[in-house]
């Protein structure tokens, strides 16, 4: 549908990017990339008109637009606009593949692989740079000399890309990130984009690795001079890996902010003043700031309590019940003994679900005026139940009664 839609408008069509890259690699991939030779936002809506059950969203400065499916697939169209060089006299306009020049603005070897959608060739696979060779010998290469200086985030998307793959990045292109490094080519990157980067990178199954990976690149330093690889910093990256992988083997999802998790321990050798320095480059919302900055010193405040020894179900549960998923999920990654660890994942696998049975209103019948009264009531039988000492309706009216 999309070559024949093209062709109609007198337009080529082109699979380009990290979906041909998925597609030789078999990986999953719900977002495809288009580069149209032509008009790509006027191809976009003729396509959207003839597949119908689809949002379409255009960017005209940059002539893209976003085909967004009900399934979850999204479709970008870029355009790449033909261009024609006049010879001269009466020689024939010559026309230059653009979709070359698209393809070479970009990053990665990998990333250039393109497969024809048009009806003429279609399936034809178009390996101007060589992205075949580096998919079959997994390898991560730019595909020029000021890739990284151009856009440094591509240093984190290289780390990114090799982690996930388990691809290697090539010498040569080493050496680039080496000298990225040295220029300070990074200094320049706006806070918002290094953390994207930062983010996508811990959202990655293999977060701890591309950490790790940064570490020996001494790329950790871009985002706080004090943040460098050690052992301790690894051990409590592996840790949050392992938390994270019960948690998505208990409760089949992944909790909210996974990326925070894996943050909280990253910065964890820092103290609250270089932490704040490391949010305010990030360029975190002051909101999020605040909350880290609030909840991490509780959060130490709860880990001394929790190690110190075994508490009472009740008592876990009032000093974790206040905290967000993802620091509850740090307390477990950091704490030493296996009791301590046991004590958290019980109460995110079992305390969060037990509720009294008694209800408001059986109170209000009891005669307590409603309030803050019935709050701290209901806090006390949720207590006893949580410590086994209340299991039915009769035992916490009778506690309530006493
Ligand atoms: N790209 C680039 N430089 C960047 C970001 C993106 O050259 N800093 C190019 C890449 O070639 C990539 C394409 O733009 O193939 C689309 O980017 P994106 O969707 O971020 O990348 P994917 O390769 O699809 O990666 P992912 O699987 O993580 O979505």
């Amino acid at each position: 549908t999309v070559g024949l839609t093209a062709q109609e408008a007198g337009y080529k069509v082109y699979l380009v990017g990290g979906s041909v890259r998925d597609l030789f690699l078999r990986s999953p991939n719900l977002d495809l990339d288009l580069v149209v030779e032509g008009n790509g936002m006027d191809l976009a809506k003729k396509l959207a008109r003839r597949l119908g059950k689809v949002r379409v969203r255009t960017h005209k400065k940059f002539q893209t637009a976003k085909l967004i499916f009900d399934d979850g697939l999204i479709i970008d169209v870029a355009t790449a606009r033909m261009e024609y060089y006049k010879s001269p006299a009466a020689l024939p306009v010559i026309e230059l593949s653009s979709l070359k020049m698209d393809l070479y603005r970009r990053d990665f070897t990998i990333n250039t692989l393109a497969v024809s959608l048009n009806p003429k060739d279609f399936g034809l696979i178009l390996d101007f740079f060589d992205g075949l060779r580096d998919l079959k010998g997994k390898v991560i290469r730019v595909l020029h000399n000021l890739s990284f200086v151009e856009d440094p985030t591509r240093v984190f998307r290289a780390v990114r890309f090799e982690q996930r793959f388990n691809f290697r990045i090539g010498k040569f292109t080493e050496g680039l990130i080496k000298n990225a490094l040295k220029i300070d080519a990074f200094k320049l990157l706006t806070g918002d984009r290094l953390f994207h980067e930062l983010e996508n990178m811990l959202l990655e199954e293999k977060a701890t690795d591309c950490m790790r990976r940064l570490g020996e690149l001494n790329l950790l330093e871009v985002y706080h001079p004090k943040l460098k690889l050690s052992d301790k910093l690894e051990a409590i990256l592996d840790s949050v890996e392992q938390v994270m992988a019960w948690y998505k083997l208990s409760f089949l999802t992944l909790p909210t902010r996974p990326w925070l998790v894996y943050f909280l321990a990253l910065a964890d050798p820092l103290d609250e003043a270089e932490m704040e320095q490391l949010c305010a480059r990030l360029a975190l919302a002051p909101r999020l700031r605040r909350e880290i900055k609030e909840m991490r010193a509780q959060t130490l405040k709860v880990l001394n309590r929790l190690q110190r020894n075994q508490l009472s179900p009740s008592k876990v549960y009032d000093l974790l019940h206040k905290l967000k998923p993802a620091y509850q999920l740090y307390i477990m990654a950091k704490a030493r003994q296996e009791w301590a660890k046991k004590a958290v994942s019980r109460y995110l696998g079992n305390m969060t679900k037990v509720k009294p049975l008694l209800t408001g209103d059986d109170l209000a019948g009891m005669g307590f005026d409603p309030g803050p009264l019935f709050k701290e009531i209901l806090e006390r039988v949720l207590a006893a139940r949580l410590d086994g000492e209340v299991t039915t309706k009769e035992d916490e009216l009778a506690l309530v009664k006493s």
